[in-house]
């Protein structure tokens, strides 16, 4: 048997022997590589005539091919092997039971003033919006409320530093202004959002809380039209089985003005009213101020705090755990 024959044997049996790629990659340095006996013979050409070189590179050509393909066919088998014990120790068990993981929930007040938005949804009210840093204009002059106005103190408001008449908005009332000046009636709007004022923190106040407003004007509107959407909202939210008072009050952008009572019935025949939001025509002065003409349409607003609704309806003692985050309060609801 020739050297190369036997080389061979020997290189096939090592292919065949080698039981992953690695192994299989040495085996084509042993046999092929540049100190590999194969070199060797190939170095026994230059000692050789032309006919015997010319033999010996048949032979070596034959040798590489065989070894080539021997190479390759176990490669493939390797590869395919080794994939499919990738696919086997990787495959995912679908039938297990997943870890159970409690889920998560609107937060209190987000539900309370969804549910608050859809009563009034219900009745044709849409959803305006308008910004938390809004300027004196909006928030107060085109509200009728003067600069000497108490509320507009700095006891009261936010001011935001380094703007001139910038402020937190001290109430969702300056979005009416918004909107009355950029839409023609009929405007019937909810206006939710965040509100501000410089208030300590106790059981019943925090600095930041959160109010509905609401506006609706056109020709004929009445104090009759406010106290049946008002009753109707105070039905729907805290059951049918309520009533409503307007108390008279004052609030600079309505005329008349009114606080409202919702009625409740405690236990052993014990009935109050609690009050629950505040509310008035618009004062003409403001339609005037906002480019609607006060001779030919007249509205109702109404301004409600999201916080006092939802500690009603829920029972919540103190205003701070509504924004405290506490998991084990917030999953009560
Ligand atoms: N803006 C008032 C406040 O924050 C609430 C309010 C009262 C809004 C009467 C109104 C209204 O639209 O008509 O105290």
């Amino acid at each position: 048997m020739s050297t190369l024959d036997e080389l061979r044997e020997r290189a096939l049996a090592a292919i065949a022997d080698a039981h992953d790629l690695d192994a299989l990659d040495q085996v084509r340095v042993t046999f092929t590589g540049k100190r590999s006996e194969l070199a060797g013979v190939q170095a026994t050409m230059r000692d050789l005539d032309a006919e015997g070189r010319k033999a010996l590179g048949q032979q070596l050509n034959a040798f590489r091919a065989a070894f080539q393909d021997a190479f390759d066919a176990r490669q493939r088998a390797l590869g395919e092997a080794a994939l499919a014990a990738r696919l086997e120790s990787e495959r995912l068990d679908l039938t297990l039971p997943p870890r159970r993981l409690p889920p998560g929930r609107p937060h209190l007040l987000t539900q309370v003033e969804e549910e608050m938005l859809a009563v009034f949804i219900g009745m044709g009210f849409r959803v305006a919006e308008g910004p938390e840093a809004e300027s004196g204009a909006y928030n107060f002059d085109l509200l009728n409320i003067e600069p000497d106005h108490p509320a507009r103190q700095e006891m009261d408001t936010i001011y935001v530093d380094g703007y001139e008449d910038v402020v937190l908005r001290t109430h969702t009332s300056p979005v009416q202004a918004r909107v009355m000046t950029t839409q023609a009636p009929p405007i019937a709007v909810v206006v939710p959002g965040r509100t501000y004022r410089a208030d300590a923190v106790d059981a019943t106040h925090s600095p930041v809380f959160s109010q509905i407003e609401g506006l609706y004007v056109d020709e004929h509107v009445t104090m009759a039209d406010l106290r049946g959407t008002l009753l109707a909202f105070a039905r729907a939210l805290f059951g049918s089985d309520r009533d409503i008072r307007l108390r008279p009050s004052f609030f600079p952008f309505t005329e008349p003005s009114a606080e409202v009572d919702v009625s409740f019935h405690g236990p052993g025949g014990h009935h109050g009213w609690l009050e629950i939001l505040g509310a008035g025509m618009v004062d003409p002065n403001v339609l005037e101020m906002c480019g609607i003409d006060p001779e030919r349409y007249s509205g109702f607003a109404f301004g409600i705090g999201i916080e006092r609704v939802a500690m009603l309806r829920h029972g919540v003692r103190d205003i701070r755990e509504l924004f405290e985050a506490d998991a084990r309060f917030l999953a009560r609801f």
